[in-house]
């Protein structure tokens, strides 16, 4: 009986995603930035950004608005805490993309992302992660 019930609510996934998938704009949503993938690029700033105490970079929690250098608990770079920056797509692409020239002389340990889905998906994620 339970197992039964568990197949029909499967199958009512399969037809949901089947569904949306057939969905027009289902093409574009595919091109439009994806916090999903967003999620699995942050694994390589996770390494930094663990959020632990004794993490090498700042906790990035609530980063997307936020002033840059803005966190009590983290010693910041002086060049970092006189960038004066509200972090926003324009300036956190910037940065993703180059954050030495972006930020000259900050020292996040960081060549910065080449490919610009990854940069546009990071961002995606890091504005859901709060
Ligand atoms: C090897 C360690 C390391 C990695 C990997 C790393 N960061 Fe950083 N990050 C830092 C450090 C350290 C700082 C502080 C820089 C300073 O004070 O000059 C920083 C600062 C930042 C800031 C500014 C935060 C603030 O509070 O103003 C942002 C945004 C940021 N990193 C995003 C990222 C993203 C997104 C990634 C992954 C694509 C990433 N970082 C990868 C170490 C790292």
């Amino acid at each position: 009986m339970r197992q039964k019930s568990t197949v029909a609510f499967g199958a009512t996934w399969l037809a949901a995603i089947a569904a949306l998938a057939a969905a027009p704009g289902a093409a574009q949503a595919a091109q439009a930035a994806d916090a999903a993938h967003g999620k699995q690029v942050f694994a390589t700033c996770a390494a930094c950004h663990s959020d632990k105490p004794d993490a090498i970079g700042p906790s990035l929690r609530g980063v997307f608005g936020r002033k840059s250098g803005s966190l009590d608990d983290f010693r910041y770079s002086n060049a970092m805490m006189r960038a004066n920056l509200t972090w926003n797509e324009d300036n956190l692409r910037a940065y993703l993309k180059d954050p030495q020239a972006k930020v000259p002389g900050n020292r996040m340990p960081f060549g910065g992302l080449r490919d610009e889905k990854d940069i546009d998906d990071v961002i995606a994620y890091l504005k859901t992660y709060r």
